[in-house]
């Protein structure tokens, strides 16, 4: 059995405390918002694993491909004793790294989610017996504090979700985690590409609707949470190129005029007839934009692959 060791740096309330914060800023705010991350209760994030074999949604597919033919690049140029996964989730795409580093020490799995963590745990492979598990309870946006473990680490920041931040966040989140890091530590990240808009819009707005169920999800959450009288069917799924800033936009549009009470936080929200809630951004990128970020950082990008079809790329950065 692996040694395992869970660590909650959130403590118990801070998902209410935080949603209540995230909710009262974003829908008194015009234009209204709320953050992507309240997507993801037990019910987004089974329809995330839905997205994720729908035809049009093709980057988990494509980040898969440039993993398995990449992993033994990423083990030997890291050299990794420690590996650190933000956004863990699932971790099914760590098994790939997993096995090109029989040297690992310690795993550390970062989510906000506790049954995300403990069943990352129990798929590891019983046939690492040594390899130590230490899981963190944290949300990768805050601080935060790497457990002591032996270096050199490699970070993996997988699926895109570095796309879900605006670009002083995104700074801000490169910057911090640097300063986490020694020299010779490295960066695996996930980045989407910009590609015809077309193809990006049908990722996002796929025929079956499960990307409209999973993007009104976070209105039965707050109503859950928060005792909101939200009604999914008052709003429609809008998904959009923003050619401009290079990212696709979610957002529900109110059918109609009409206002939501939420109780827990004293608050009537109004709504006019077509008036839209933005609920995500997922930023495209170009990999002169993500080499330039990345030395803003204090990280010095490497490698540089994508899947053969060129819509998504892994690369491989180190901490100067
Ligand atoms: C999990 C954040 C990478 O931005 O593509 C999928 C989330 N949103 N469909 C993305 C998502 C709509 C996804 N990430």
């Amino acid at each position: 059995m692996s040694p395992f060791l869970l660590t909650r740096t959130l403590p118990l309330d801070a998902t209410d405390a935080a949603l209540r914060a995230d909710v009262l800023d974003g829908l008194t705010r015009k234009p209204k918002s709320l953050p992507p991350k309240w997507f993801y209760d037990a019910h987004g994030s089974d329809l995330f694993e839905e997205i994720t074999r729908l035809e049009e949604y093709y980057p988990t597919r494509a980040e898969r491909e440039i993993l398995r033919a990449r992993a033994g690049d990423i083990a030997a140029a890291s050299g990794a004793r420690t590996l650190v996964e933000l956004g863990s989730g699932s971790s099914e795409k760590t098994r790939y790294l997993l096995d090109a580093l029989p040297d690992l020490h310690t795993y550390v799995p970062v989510d906000v989610s506790e049954s995300a963590l403990t069943n990352a745990a129990e798929a590891l492979p019983a046939e690492r017996p040594g390899l130590a598990v230490h899981a963190l309870i944290a949300d990768f946006t805050q601080t935060l504090e790497l457990p002591d473990t032996p270096g050199p680490r490699l970070v993996a920041f997988l699926g895109g979700t570095l796309g879900n931040l605006l670009p002083g966040e995104r700074a801000e989140f490169l910057r911090d985690l640097r300063a986490r890091l020694s020299p010779g530590d490295s960066l695996l990240l996930g980045t989407d590409l910009v590609k015809d808009e077309a193809t990006l819009v049908a990722a996002y707005d796929d025929a079956a609707g499960v990307t409209a169920a999973f993007n009104k999800n976070v209105l039965s959450v707050v109503d859950r949470e928060l005792g909101a009288d939200f009604e999914l069917d008052d709003f429609d799924h809008v998904a959009l190129w923003d050619a401009e800033h290079e990212w696709i936009e979610m957002r529900l549009r109110a059918r109609r005029a009409l206002t939501v009470k939420i109780p827990e936080l004293d608050l009537v929200v109004p709504f006019e007839a077509g008036e839209e809630l933005r609920t995500e951004i997922s930023a495209k990128f170009r990999e002169e934009g993500v080499r330039r970020e990345l030395a803003v950082a204090g990280l010095r990008l490497d490698e540089w692959w994508t899947d053969t079809a060129g819509r998504f790329a892994l690369s491989l950065s180190t901490a100067r």
